[in-house]
């Protein structure tokens, strides 16, 4: 498949995200933050590919402090469906934003499991993100239930039309795709690249569509189990653009490995 961007619009660079969960002490975060801001620094991190990183919410602040004036960038892994409000226990996009954090996953499937975030919610938390002027990685996935029945294609398309039609198409522009196989995240299975090629393929031709040109220029990551040992043969793939780093972004020489997997 000839990805769609034409050389009319040059390519972006490949972004490789970690999503530390709610993995880490105050201790383990400051250790994994020195060691990342120390390969940060060398410029060894950020040579072939656009890092961040997103810590829990609670160690965000100290992560833009260690990190402050290297080229690694901060993300959050969540945030409120609604501006501001009596929504106990949630925290804005603006208020991500004021602190300087530039990425939010939304649509993870963890959060999409176990927390009701449905593709109703999921659409309006990207709304607010862009609305704070944050960079919403929108991530979308089908169970090992849904793949084996073959209706892959038809829950991402459904995931990613629920967020199209809350914010519009333009509007995508702004954002990040995560293709993440709910089967893969977590479990050390990871999608052959010619599967995750697939799915990243049928995703860009949807969008093709609608604007060729936002097709071309959207970065859609790959995530699920990605690690130092498989990431540059997913990375090589057309219409993958680099991807989103869970178990694996914990350990800083391997995180950085990946990052330096980016094609
Ligand atoms: P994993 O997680 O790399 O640990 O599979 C990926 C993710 O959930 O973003």
């Amino acid at each position: 498949m000839v990805r769609v961007s034409q050389q009319k619009h040059p390519e972006p660079r490949p972004l490789v995200v970690g999503n530390w969960k709610m993995n880490g002490t105050p201790v383990t975060v400051s250790a994994l933050l020195s060691a990342l801001q120390r390969h940060a620094l060398s410029g060894e991190l950020t040579a072939r590919a656009d890092v961040a990183v997103c810590p829990a919410s609670i160690f965000i602040p100290q992560a833009l402090t260690v990190l402050a004036g290297t080229a690694v960038t901060i993300g959050a892994q969540n945030a409120a469906a609604h501006e501001s409000g009596a929504y106990t226990g949630e925290v804005s996009a603006g208020m991500l934003a004021a602190f300087g954090v530039r990425y939010v996953i939304l649509g993870h499937s963890e959060r999409r499991a176990l927390f009701g975030d449905q593709d109703d919610v999921v659409a309006k938390k990207v709304r607010q993100a862009l609305n704070a002027g944050l960079v919403p990685i929108v991530c979308v996935g089908e169970t090992l239930a849904e793949r084996e029945s073959g209706a892959t294609f038809d829950v991402v398309r459904r995931q990613l039309k629920a967020v199209i039609e809350e914010v519009g198409m333009d509007a995508l522009s702004r954002c990040v795709l995560a293709y993440e196989p709910v089967w893969a995240i977590g479990t050390g299975v990871t999608a052959t690249p010619a599967q995750a090629q697939e799915v990243h393929a049928f995703l860009r031709q949807m969008l093709a569509a609608s604007s060729r040109e936002v097709a071309g220029q959207i970065q859609i990551l790959y995530g699920g189990s990605v690690k130092a040992s498989n990431a540059a043969e997913l990375f090589a793939c057309e219409d993958i653009d680099g991807g989103l780093i869970g178990g694996a972004s914990l350990d800083s020489e391997e995180f950085l490995a990946i990052c330096q997997a980016a094609k």
